[in-house]
């Protein structure tokens, strides 16, 4: 099956860069938000973040005029109808996540493949949600999603061998890795990271060393390059502990129980970047 139109249902953070690669590697892309100002922004983001691709040298001013004409917002999902594939990036909230299943399930032809970018929810679950659970897998990109290469396929023990081969052909043409995981907690990427930075936290709270050393620490001598208190700051902090709190719920592992430093600063509106202060101050 060959994808010609692609839906992205949220034009925050994650939907924005979505919207962006996949006009950039030449679909039509129709990219959804609850409401004419939040869409405004969120295309404001794609038009930014194009106009920085230029101003890097990645891409030609020709070819952001092209990839932004192939972009249409939209307020209304009914707008999602002539796509083939649709990559949901609402809020990380599975109720949430199963009404647009459930709402797309309805307004799209028989052969759209619907995908999650989720990062720790259960795709099984919203594929349940709709009368095609062969055609529902995960699609989780990671931010800045125009930077990162890795591209991180659910397949659910639903999901057809064509909607699978379709949608991981779909992925390399954006230029991505794709890796295959399963749909169990945290994928493969965060099943290693969220604890790793949950790590970090505990032994700031236990006192082993400053953030700024543990962060030195894994830049220096890991070559990543963002230490975890960086990188919990850049993900945002109310996304790390959503995710851990999802994680910790499915199977109660330790190893994803939330520090309450990182309970109280979400409490406390320290969100990280976007909020100009987490661990750090922006
Ligand atoms: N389009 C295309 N390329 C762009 C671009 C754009 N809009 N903006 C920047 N770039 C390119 C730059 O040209 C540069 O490329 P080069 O290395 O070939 O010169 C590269 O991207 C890096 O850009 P910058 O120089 O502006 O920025 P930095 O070098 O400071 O790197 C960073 C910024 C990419 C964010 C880097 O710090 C990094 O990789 N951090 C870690 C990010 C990470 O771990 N992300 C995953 C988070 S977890 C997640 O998303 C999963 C979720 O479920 C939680």
């Amino acid at each position: 099956m060959e994808i010609k139109k692609v839906g992205v249902v949220g034009c925050g953070q994650m939907g924005s860069g979505i919207a962006e690669v996949c006009a950039r590697a030449g679909y039509e892309v129709v990219v959804s938000e609850v409401n004419e100002e939040l869409l405004k922004k969120g295309l404001g983001r794609i038009q930014t973040s194009l106009a920085k691709a230029v101003e890097r040298g990645k891409i030609s001013a020709a070819d952001r005029d092209a990839a932004w004409e192939k972009i249409r917002g939209t307020a209304h999902l009914e707008d999602f109808s002539a796509c083939d594939l649709i990559i949901e990036a609402v809020v990380e909230n599975l109720e949430e996540k199963k009404k647009v299943f459930s709402a797309l399930d309805k307004i799209c032809p028989a052969h759209t493949i619907l995908a999650s970018n989720t990062s720790s929810l259960s795709v099984t679950e919203m594929a349940a949600a709709t009368s095609r659970p062969d055609r529902v897998l995960g699609l989780h990109f990671f931010n800045p999603v125009p930077v990162m290469p890795l591209l991180e396929m659910v397949r659910t023990i639903l999901t057809s061998n064509e909607a699978y081969q379709t949608a991981r052909n779909f992925g390399e043409t954006l230029g991505k890795k794709v890796i295959l995981a399963p749909d169990t907690p945290g994928f493969i990427v965060n099943y290693l990271l969220v604890p790793f930075l949950l790590d970090a936290i505990r032994a700031l709270e236990h006192g082993l060393a400053t953030k700024e050393e543990i962060d030195q620490g894994i830049v220096l001598g890991l070559n990543h390059p963002m230490g975890p208190f960086t990188l919990a700051d850049f993900i945002g902090l109310d996304t790390v502990l959503y995710i851990a709190d999802a994680m910790y719920q499915e199977v109660k592992d330790p190893r994803f129980a939330a520090p309450v430093l990182l309970r109280r600063m979400v409490a406390a509106g320290k969100l990280g970047r976007k909020t100009g202060e987490g661990f750090y101050k922006y």
